[in-house]
């Protein structure tokens, strides 16, 4: 038996940051931005953001080397077409990272780590606008 040395164990992202706590607070955080945000708020469609909360906080998790529970809750992720009943224009965008920036920052994660999971936030976010201006 090869013993890995110390150090050198590979981590996942969803590891190096925290785990589920920190996905936790960042979700927590973003959602406490949606509830008072005049035009997010409107476009989910429960009166209670706690489970749309917990989606987001099991899908990132997922998505970062986490536990696979929102898979086994809600299948396959297909977030584009999970986003086709809402209009995701360029104000909605530019909304919902404006609450995520909020909550990242509060984070205070390492800067390298902070700015990989902003990149896959702009990217992601980018990429569900689904109505012109
Ligand atoms: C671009 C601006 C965005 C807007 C306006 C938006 C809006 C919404 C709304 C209204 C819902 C329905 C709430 C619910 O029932 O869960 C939703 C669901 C969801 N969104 Fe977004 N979203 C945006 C971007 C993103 C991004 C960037 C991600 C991922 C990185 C994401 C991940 C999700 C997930 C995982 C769900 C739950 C899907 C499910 O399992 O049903 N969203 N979003």
């Amino acid at each position: 038996m090869t013993e890995i040395p110390r150090g050198t164990v590979q981590q996942t992202f969803y590891e190096q940051v925290g785990g589920e706590p920190t996905f936790r607070r960042l979700v927590h955080r973003f959602y406490e931005g949606v509830a008072e945000d005049p035009l997010l708020r409107p476009m989910y469609p429960e009166e209670d953001l706690g489970p749309a909360e917990e989606r987001l906080a099991l899908f990132l998790m997922q998505y970062w080397g986490g536990p696979r529970t929102y898979s086994e809750r809600r299948g396959h992720p297909r977030l584009r077409m999970r986003h086709v009943p809402f209009v995701v224009d360029r104000a909605a965008h530019d909304a919902w990272l404006k609450h995520m920036r909020v909550a990242l920052d509060e984070l205070e994660l390492a800067p390298e780590h902070a700015e990989q999971l902003w990149n896959y936030l702009t990217y992601a976010a980018g990429s569900l606008i689904n109505t012109p201006d």
